[in-house]
């Protein structure tokens, strides 16, 4: 049975939470997905709050999908954008952050280049901290939507198989999802060029293929990766149309399949690259599904969290 509150007063990755954290998180997103397909969907739990989302990084989904969770709340919420903010000229990470906390805000969602930011930011700062992606590192919220849909899908995911397709090298969501699954007792495979492998992804307790038909044939569901170019500064990969050659995941390679399987991706796709527009948009793909479980999971995280918010450091 699950606790009712969460273990920690930040979501800094999947690594510093619980099993049962991730287990209360889905149950409150049950609750959260039925208000949001209700005609009024806003409750006032969070009526007292004000949240800043902060975004030193380029976002489309997870910037909106936390500014509609906090709306659905009725929580206030101010946004930052590094590209027009004073960082531009010179302000520490540390000096923006308080001069944002010192206007009465209780939560902070950001999302920053620089892997550990979150954590850094936890030891000098009080409120409440939501990772929204840390460079490299980890991306837990989209770990959590992703586990929520495999969920919504296939019921429990323990003993399920599911291969994470691509550059796993450059993705946070990688790592968070290979945490969120392993904790939650499935059966995790990597798949793609041997240079977009790390080379000890082993010691996290993964299977590694270099096959993608053989990793296809293998799992249940098939999470696929964007290739991650801006944060490649030397060539991993001859090009990307010999990328999709070898990688790119096709209709053809799922027809040859005795079984049918559950195509996922954190977005932004690139259409003919990862995923053939047949495949991205096929019944087998569940690609807009995890943007709607994303609202309902991040309301789930920002309620549970914000019980916490008057509590000591965790
Ligand atoms: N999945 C994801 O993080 O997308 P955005 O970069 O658009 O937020």
């Amino acid at each position: 049975m699950s606790h009712l509150e969460m273990s920690t007063k930040h979501l800094l990755g999947i690594k510093y939470i619980t099993k049962d954290d991730i287990d209360l998180i889905f149950q409150t997103a049950d609750n959260f997905k039925e208000v949001i397909n209700r005609p009024i969907k806003k409750v006032p739990t969070l009526r007292d709050i004000t949240v800043a989302n902060l975004f030193f990084e380029n976002s489309t989904r997870t910037r909106i999908s936390f500014e509609l969770a906090e709306k659905r709340l009725s929580a206030d919420t101010v946004n930052f954008s590094a590209s027009s903010s004073s960082v531009k000229k010179g302000e520490t990470l540390l000096d923006t952050v308080n001069n944002i906390l010192s206007m009465k805000v209780d939560m902070i969602v950001m999302r920053h280049p620089a892997p550990g930011a979150h954590l850094f930011l936890s030891k000098h700062i009080d409120v409440n901290i939501i990772n929204a992606g840390d460079g490299t590192h980890e991306h837990p919220t989209q770990a959590l939507l992703d586990g929520y849909s495999m969920r919504e899908k296939v019921g429990e995911i323990e003993g399920k198989k599911v291969v994470i397709v691509g550059d796993i090298l450059h993705s946070r969501v990688a790592l968070s999802n290979i945490f969120c699954l392993k904790k939650l007792g499935a059966e995790v495979m990597v798949c793609g060029p041997p240079t977009l492998i790390p080379k000890h992804i082993k010691k996290l307790g993964v299977h590694v293929s270099y096959d993608i038909n053989e990793a296809l044939k293998w799992c249940d569901i098939a999470n696929v990766l964007r290739i991650q170019l801006e944060r490649q500064n030397i060539n991993y990969i001859p090009s990307l149309r010999e990328y999709s050659m070898y990688y790119g995941i096709k209709k053809s390679m799922l027809d040859r399949l005795d079984k049918d399987i559950i195509i996922m991706h954190p977005g932004p796709i690139n259409r003919g690259v990862e995923l053939s527009s047949d495949v991205a948009d096929s019944e087998h793909s569940i690609i807009l599904d995890q943007v709607e479980n994303g609202v309902a999971v991040r309301m789930a995280v920002l309620y549970l969290l914000a019980g916490k918010r008057n509590l000591a450091k965790t």
